[in-house]
């Protein structure tokens, strides 16, 4: 029988679940690919000691030009993540006539599009859609499924660990340490947790969807980028109060010509359709200008839920070995739009500061917002012991130079002992 030869760069989480799929659904690819049997000949690792369930320790190696110089090998897989080995290993291996699948997010926002690039040159097909949002086939459908489309928005929730954080803290009141380690044990979190918590894992994310959604080069260091671990169990109730959630949302705007590309923990009402996707789950919601919007949700992180999306780019590869025609269109970059500074983008915020609790208190504080153009939506005060209160305030949409001048402006009030936090706000969809 024909076979498709596949080198498996990594065998952690992914890796595994990788192998796991292939073996659990071998019988349906087979009459898929016209009897053509997918099979993996060798697996790179750190560690040939480790432990990896039923993996036979005869395909295990340590030596990676095994795989990417192996002449018998028609794919390869990159699931060993970090960028430094992961590029050089991938372009090795283009150049040696390989396709390739990654599900490194890391390397996709920083060396895309130079992969993507060779791919083309070499005429050997790059796919990655595992590198965002785990299950969800947000790369294929944007590309090829909403083609029709001028895509305006694109808003998600597409980092698992957070998510899963932000719901405990939610649901059960922790703080976020005490659930990151959680996350951790179940596989979710990045090899180092604070590119998840911080944001960069979203900002990798936004950085690849950004790129495919508006056909213009989005890189890492494009992307505004605020984590949640400023976020406190006061915020959590001060939501609550809102009939809001909140949720670390990488979020691509096209207007007017240019790109707005950002990640932060956001407000969201809880009717908004990304307000009650909670856990590992990831969602990403699209407005395009025929579809209107939708909105797909699915498990962002894990092993088999990311297996799922590696194994059907696997399979499209297959399919165009198959056929001998090999149509390589990697990168579909071609627009140089205008990316802005987040300063002048717009967004609602909440304030959260702890003041003095006497008269005229929020009339000096209400005067700050107007002096620097930003109207007042809601507010919220709560009495402190001490003489102090704790006042929560939801503006109108302003934009953020204006949000940033009023914070200086309020944190010098001799009235404001501390702002506490400062968080958008979505409230129209
Ligand atoms: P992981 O569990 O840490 O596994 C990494 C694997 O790669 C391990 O088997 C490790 O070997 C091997 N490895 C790492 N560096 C190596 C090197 N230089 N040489 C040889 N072997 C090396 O990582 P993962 O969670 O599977 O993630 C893999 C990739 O998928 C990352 O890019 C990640 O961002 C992405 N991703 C992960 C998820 C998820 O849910 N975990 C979801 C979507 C995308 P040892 O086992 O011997 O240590
Ligand atoms: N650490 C990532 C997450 C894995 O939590 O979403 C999936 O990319």
């Amino acid at each position: 029988m024909k076979k498709i030869k596949i080198g498996l760069l990594g065998c952690g989480t992914v890796g595994q679940g990788v192998y796991e799929l292939l073996k659990l659904n071998k019988n349906k690819y087979l009459p898929l690919l016209e009897g053509t049997e997918l099979e993996i000949v060798k697996i790179l690792v750190n560690d040939l000691k480790k432990e990896r369930g039923d993996i036979p320790v005869g395909l295990l190696t340590t030596n990676p030009y095994e795989i990417i110089h192996n002449e018998e090998i028609d794919v390869v897989i990159e699931v060993i993540g970090g960028t430094t080995n992961a590029e050089e290993y991938i372009l090795d291996a283009i150049k040696n006539g390989k396709h390739i699948i990654t599900a490194n997010k890391d390397l996709m926002a920083t060396k895309g599009q130079n992969i993507l690039e060779q791919g083309n040159k070499y005429g050997k097909v790059v796919r990655y859609e595992a590198s965002v949002a785990g299950a969800i086939p947000i790369i294929s459908t944007i590309k090829e499924d909403l083609v029709s489309n001028q895509i305006t928005k694109v808003m998600g929730i597409i980092n698992g660990t957070t998510n899963f954080i932000l719901t405990k803290m939610f649901a059960e009141g922790r703080s976020l340490d005490s659930v990151l380690k959680e996350a951790q044990d179940l596989g979710y979190a990045e090899a180092d947790p604070t590119s998840d918590i911080e944001g960069l894992d979203a900002a990798r994310k936004i950085a690849i969807l950004a790129s495919i959604a508006f056909n213009r080069r989005v890189k890492l260091s494009d992307v505004y980028v605020e984590g949640i671990t400023k976020i406190s169990v006061d915020d959590v109730n001060y939501a609550k109060q809102f009939k809001s959630t909140i949720k670390l949302l990488g979020i691509a705007i096209l207007k007017e010509n240019a790109i707005e590309v950002r990640v932060y923990p956001t407000l969201l009402p809880l009717t908004h359709p990304l307000a009650n996707v909670d856990d590992v789950y990831n969602a990403v919601y699209l407005e395009g200008n025929a579809f209107g919007d939708l909105t797909l949700i699915g498990k962002g992180a894990g092993g088999l839920p990311t297996a799922s999306a590696v194994v059907s780019d696997l399979l499209s590869i297959a399919k165009i070995i198959n056929k001998g025609s090999i149509e390589v269109e990697n990168c579909s970059c071609y627009l140089d739009l205008e990316i802005k500074k987040i300063e002048d983008t717009s967004s609602h915020y909440y304030f959260r500061m702890v003041v003095v609790d006497k008269t005229r208190v929020l009339s000096k504080i209400a005067d700050a917002f107007a002096d620097n153009f930003v109207s007042i939506d809601s507010v919220i005060q709560k009495k402190l012991p001490d003489g102090k209160a704790e006042l929560v305030i939801l503006t109108d949409r302003v934009l953020n130079k204006n949000m940033q001048s009023a914070r200086e402006q309020i944190e010098n009030l001799d009235v404001v002992l501390e702002i506490k936090s400062v968080l958008n706000s979505e409230k129209e969809y």
